[in-house]
């Protein structure tokens, strides 16, 4: 198979700059090992930035986004028992976009089937070769054991954080920045109505919690939990009663329960890999970087990986000239560390861990308290979580 651009990866990372090289002429193919199905029915954040937004209407994926995701204009943090609203309108004159990381995929799909595009799933890349070269290539093979190789200008690894891409990279001249955590969520979808207006990021001695939602009938939550946990050993009681107790307070704020019908322990850790090339390969959202997901930073930050990525490859096709593919890595990882800081900031200050220092704990309370009570503090907030201009 010979085309322009490879992409190992089918994810909404890999599909966007897929959809977007496909958009402005650019031949391309995608090989994804997972299917169609699970990847849909994986459940992963659901807030968007406005620019993310963007990049899926003006690029034309669909308008589901619009018609079907639901606007926030801000959060609310809950600490010592007590609510502290912010406004992101007010604040920073700007909004996110509550539209699940699932169906992001789906309209991404439905839109690569549509054009035309080259998608294959069920299909294991097993080699990369001459990364170093003008011809990189790769070889895999697909659900009836046969084998193909590509041969292309440009290779991608948007294959997520346990990347195959990344761990071809040969170890010289090359660094990761890891942060691991001594806790996990505990994620559940449950069958009842929202229990507040915006999403709830509550700060308890008990740990962490956020009340987020999917829809009017369908809500989506999270528990801070010890990474070993085992769903199996959470009856729905247990879930609603650990929940409860993290949003408790003399407000006599009650969570609005329901049938839980998904239930899931997400590990998770920073971790960035750099430079984000080597040779002909660049690696895209998770297979370059991972944030812990308190902020929702993930999704967003792929996207604005393959904005960059899409410029720069815009360029070389139509210019010949590849400066802004030299460029990938340093202009990518300026925004990856603004993310990294602000997931890794957003995680310690709303987590207890349970062997918690005391002075830590309370740190953290005085923390919130600093960023809730000023104006300032709410924008720094406001500002990173609703997403930084893009390059
Ligand atoms: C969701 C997940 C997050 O990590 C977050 O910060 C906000 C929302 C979610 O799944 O809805």
């Amino acid at each position: 198979i010979k085309t322009k651009v490879g992409i190992v990866g089918g994810g909404p990372a890999g599909l966007m700059l897929s959809h977007m090289l496909g958009q402005a002429g650019i031949e391309n193919i995608v090989v994804e090992a997972r299917d169609h199905q699970s990847i849909s029915n994986t459940h992963r954040a659901g807030i968007l930035e406005a620019q993310a937004v963007s990049m899926l209407v003006d690029s034309g994926v669909d308008g589901r986004v619009l018609s079907e995701g639901d606007v926030h204009s801000g959060i609310d943090l809950r600490f010592n028992g007590e609510s502290h609203p912010l406004d992101f309108t007010d604040l920073v004159d700007a909004t996110v976009t509550l539209y699940a990381q699932n169906e992001v995929f789906i309209d991404l799909a439905a839109a690569r089937a549509r054009d035309g595009g080259d998608v294959r799933y069920l299909c294991e890349v097993t080699e990369l070769m001459d990364l170093e070269t003008d011809t990189p290539k790769f070889r895999f093979t697909n659900a009836e054991d046969e084998a193909f190789e590509v041969h292309c200008d440009i290779l991608i690894g948007a294959d997520g954080s346990r990347s195959f891409c990344r761990r071809q990279i040969p170890d010289t001249n090359r660094q990761d920045f890891t942060v691991t955590y001594p806790f996990a969520w505990f994620g559940i979808l449950t069958e009842a109505p929202k229990s507040a207006p915006e999403l709830i990021y509550a700060n308890s001695p008990h740990g962490f919690a956020l009340i987020s939602q999917r829809s009017e009938t369908v809500q989506r939550m999270y528990f801070q939990c010890h990474p070993g946990e085992n769903v199996h050993d959470w009856s729905e009681d247990r879930i609603w009663t650990e929940l409860q107790a993290r949003v408790d307070g003399p407000d006599n704020f009650t969570l609005k329960t329901g049938k839980i019908f998904d239930k899931t322990v997400l590990k998770f850790r920073s971790f960035v890999r750099e430079p984000l090339s080597h040779g002909r390969l660049f690696l895209i959202g998770d297979a370059g970087h991972t944030v812990p997901p308190t902020g929702a930073k993930g999704l967003n930050l792929a996207f604005a990986d393959v904005k960059v990525l899409f410029e720069a490859l815009d360029s070389y096709y139509s210019t010949s000239n590849d400066a802004l593919l030299h460029a990938y890595s340093d202009t990518a990882l300026k925004r990856v560390w603004k993310a990294q800081n602000f997931s890794y900031w957003m995680t310690s200050m709303l987590h207890t861990p349970v062997d918690a220092d005391p002075f830590m704990a309370k740190r953290a309370l005085g923390e919130l308290e600093t960023v809730t009570s000023s104006r300032y503090g709410q924008q720094y907030l406001a500002e990173s979580y609703t997403g930084w201009p893009h390059a």
